[in-house]
């Protein structure tokens, strides 16, 4: 697909309303949170500091942030491309009485630096594919204090061979996607400690992402019915999703938790 020429759709379709803007949710987010804590319980509640310094890169409209925020001692500085959903992000802050804890940063995560960026904890749910998850990973360590924590959720095969239907879908989506023993040997690569992992349940991706976005793209079928584009953008949102029912046993997001060595 002609990406910029489409993408005006489909930032219509992923509206910042949107409960998250990728498969997740608030159990799978604390179950990271809570894996990291029994690991590293020094790090993630240290003794008479003033918090943990956190890094959400592509926070989205802010789902993992707040949790983040509600659950942990500490300033989060949210990282995304789109001033949408940063919008979004900072109203549901102030309404869940955590705005003091996030500051907000329009920036390309590839791009983003800061002055004496160093952080104890980096977040990205679903958004390190955007530099390539092992670039992804790379820089993040540039930003992390020596031992620091590291949380990434990163689609991955389940299983090898795959259907011809799954596998070749993927090939056009997304062809750098791997499976769990070479992410975790990608992980130890850049010079991290595994942790932890574990897969996403298949409800983070129908009931907390696809079913919203089902329910926005009946909504949006009208605007776009005489307009080809819009239709080939919803139609191929469409085969993601009938996808992701039909293969879910074979891939999903794995959500991979790690230590700066
Ligand atoms: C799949 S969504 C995940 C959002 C959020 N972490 C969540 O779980 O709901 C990926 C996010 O990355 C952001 N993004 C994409 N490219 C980016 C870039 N180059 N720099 C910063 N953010 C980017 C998107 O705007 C989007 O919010």
């Amino acid at each position: 697909m002609d990406q910029p020429r489409l993408t005006p759709y489909f930032y219509d379709i992923f509206d910042a309303s949107l409960p998250r803007l990728g498969p997740g949710d608030a159990a799978s987010t604390q179950k990271a949170i809570d894996l990291l804590r029994a690991a590293k319980p020094q790090r993630m509640d240290p003794p008479g500091s003033s918090g943990l310094r956190i890094l959400d890169l592509g926070c989205g409209n802010g789902a993992p942030t707040i949790q983040l925020a509600k659950h942990l001692d500490g300033t989060i500085v949210a990282v995304d491309n789109r001033e949408q959903y940063l919008a979004e992000l900072r109203r549901r802050a102030v309404a869940e009485g955590v705005s003091d804890k996030i500051r907000t940063c329009l920036s390309d995560m590839r791009a983003f630096t800061m002055e004496e960026a160093v952080f104890d904890l980096i977040w990205s749910e679903g958004a390190l594919f955007v530099m390539g998850f092992q670039e992804g990973l790379a820089a993040c360590r540039k930003l992390l204090v020596p031992g620091g924590l590291m949380g990434a959720s990163e689609l991955t095969w389940f299983r090898p061979d795959p259907p011809a239907e799954c596998r070749e879908f993927f090939a056009g989506v997304y062809p750098p996607m791997v499976d769990t023993a070479a992410n975790l040997a990608a992980i130890e690569n850049c010079g991290y400690e595994v942790l932890g992992h574990f897969a996403l349940p298949e409800s983070t991706w129908l009931e907390s992402f696809y079913c919203p976005i089902e329910d926005r793209l009946r909504t949006l079928q009208n605007k776009y019915a005489a307009d080809r584009a819009g239709s080939e953008v919803i139609d191929a949102i469409r085969e993601e999703i009938d996808i992701y029912r039909r293969y879910s046993n074979w891939y999903g997001y794995v959500f991979y938790l790690m230590q700066n060595r």
